[in-house]
């Protein structure tokens, strides 16, 4: 099977897996960034191929998103085998896929699981980032923001200051630095202009 093949079926099985998910975890994230990976893994001089699949596959087993992720995991590797990938090939994106989200606070080993973090990450920033931010609160029953501390650490506007602005810290490769401080800088204009337009009667400040 050639490699363009194996990328179309992997394409398809994702689709099918997160198609309809309203929490920003959609297949358009997975999309995302999965050509983003490979993207700086070219830059980089990292292996396109293995960033690429795991940008694909980084959340299957997230134990948000599958009631059983031990069995989500099994399935994909058999999956993964069926459609010729190595054994070696099989435990590298395995090692990535369970190092790469936020909440664990870990770091992959390997180059091309180092860019599949920054590759979600920078997801998670910019104007993609805002929206989906939005997108998970509303699925969660969250306020947007809110100024009684009842509501303000739940709301959606606090998770900017408890993740989304440090994230411009945290990334692995270069080539994500360059895009990170991009997208900071945007959610730092968003945020200004949100207060403006939230306190109606204020001057605007720079
Ligand atoms: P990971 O999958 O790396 O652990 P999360 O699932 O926590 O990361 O975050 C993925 C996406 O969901 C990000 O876009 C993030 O902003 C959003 N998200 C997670 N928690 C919240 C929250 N409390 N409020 C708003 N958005 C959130
Ligand atoms: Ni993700």
């Amino acid at each position: 099977m050639d490699t363009q093949t194996k990328l179309d079926k992997i394409e398809t099985y994702v689709k099918q897996k997160f198609y309809n998910d309203p929490t920003g975890h959609d297949y358009n994230h997975m999309k995302r960034v999965a050509k983003m990976a490979k993207k700086i893994a070219l830059k980089e001089q990292a292996n396109p191929f293995v960033a690429e699949v795991s940008g694909w596959l980084h959340d299957i087993g997230d134990k948000k998103l599958f009631s059983n992720p031990a069995i989500a995991i099994e399935e994909m590797n058999e999956f993964l085998s069926c459609i010729d990938l190595s054994p070696k090939q099989v435990t590298i994106i395995n090692e990535i896929i369970s190092n790469v989200s936020f909440r664990k606070g870990k770091t992959p080993h390997s180059i091309e699981g180092k860019i599949v973090q920054d590759s979600d990450r920078l997801d998670a920033m910019g104007a993609i980032g805002i929206a989906r931010a939005f997108a998970f609160g509303g699925a969660h029953d969250r306020l947007i923001h809110a100024e009684d501390k009842e509501f303000k650490d739940t709301a959606t506007i606090q998770h900017f200051y408890d993740k989304l602005l440090q994230l411009k810290d945290l990334m692995n490769t270069k080539t994500a630095q360059e895009i990170a401080n991009d997208r900071h800088e945007m959610m730092v204009v968003f945020l200004k202009q949100f207060y403006y337009e939230w306190n109606i009667n204020e001057k605007k400040s720079d």
